[in-house]
């Protein structure tokens, strides 16, 4: 049987998939490209560049299984796979940490302005007065979706002394004691933090969730932070929000429309750290979500069973 590695993962990886497959790597695969190959394979394995749509599944004749390295899964049209009978698996837990790190990473870089200041003085400027940050400590951060990387992010934020207020339709009361954190309605998150981050994925239920309607009743000065999914946080609105000083500062790392474009309106929002969709991009996460992501697939066209996404 053969499988595509369409969108070029950790060696290891490859070599599970070498030990059974008949393994073709392609690394940023053009979307004609895998139209025209797509219906040579059995299974094939996506990060997030490659869009497994519709029109590639109905190409896909011999198609039996699609492995996900990593966790959002809004790049495969799950219903027409199902439809098909093909399989979709995802690896939900390798970037869990990854994720929460490069979170934390984007609260602190935010909060203490590093990235400009560390742009500002290669160009030789001595800025000490005009980078006064703010500190996590005592401040109410708000995570909306409490799952791992929310949980995770909340433990992290607590060892720096924030108090949490969580939003999760599926979080039970015992779960949030067990966590340490408050749960509340989406509007009291809204009210009462001084720092919000997002952690769902996007569907239509979340997307928008965080629009100029409810940027008005957050605190003036408010600071956000998205590493989840783009669309999850209003993009024109945020933009307007942070230059109107309604929103003090914003991170974000994932954009409805990736690369980001630059006519974005987030491109030329000012107080804003960007990175380029990178929540899962460290070593140790690609080679994980890769790895399971292989096994899942393995498994998947030898017959055994697999938990799909
Ligand atoms: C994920 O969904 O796993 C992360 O956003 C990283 C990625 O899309 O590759």
């Amino acid at each position: 049987m053969k499988v595509l590695v369409a969108d070029g993962v950790s060696q290891k990886a490859v070599d599970i998939l070498q030990k059974n497959f008949d393994v073709v790597i392609k690394d940023k695969l053009p979307a004609e490209e895998l139209l025209e190959i797509i219906p040579e394979f059995d299974g094939v394995i996506v990060r997030s560049a490659s869009k497994i749509t519709k029109e590639v599944i109905d190409k896909a004749a011999n198609l039996k299984v699609i492995g996900r390295a990593g966790v959002g899964t809004d790049n495969i049209d799950i219903p027409a796979a199902t439809e098909r009978g093909i399989i979709v698996l995802n690896a939900p837990e390798g970037n869990t940490i990854a994720a929460t790190e490069h979170t934390m990473a984007m609260m602190l870089s935010m909060s203490r302005m590093i990235p400009i200041a560390n742009e500002t003085l290669h160009k030789g400027e001595w800025n000490r007065k005009k980078y006064v940050g703010v500190e996590l400590r005592g401040k109410t951060l708000g995570v909306i979706g409490l799952g791992r990387i929310g949980s995770g992010v909340a433990k992290r934020a607590m060892s720096f002394d924030m108090k949490i207020i969580a939003y999760d339709p599926y979080l039970n009361e015992d779960r949030a004691q067990a966590l340490g954190v408050k749960i509340g309605t989406l509007d009291d998150v809204v009210k009462n933090a001084d720092f919000i981050t997002v952690h769902m994925p996007l569907t239509p239920q979340t997307k928008n969730m965080l629009n100029k309607d409810n940027i008005a009743k957050m605190k003036k000065g408010i600071r956000l932070v998205n590493c989840a999914r783009g669309g999850i946080i209003n993009e024109q609105d945020l933009a307007d929000g942070l230059k109107s000083g309604q929103i003090a500062a914003a991170a974000i790392d994932v954009f409805t429309s990736e690369p980001l474009a630059q006519d974005n309106p987030l491109a030329s929002a000012p107080n804003i750290v960007l990175t380029p969709h990178l929540g899962a991009s460290t070593v140790e996460a690609q080679i994980g979500v890769a790895i399971d992501a292989s096994n899942g697939v393995a498994a998947a066209l030898k017959g055994e069973p697999v938990s799909t996404a």
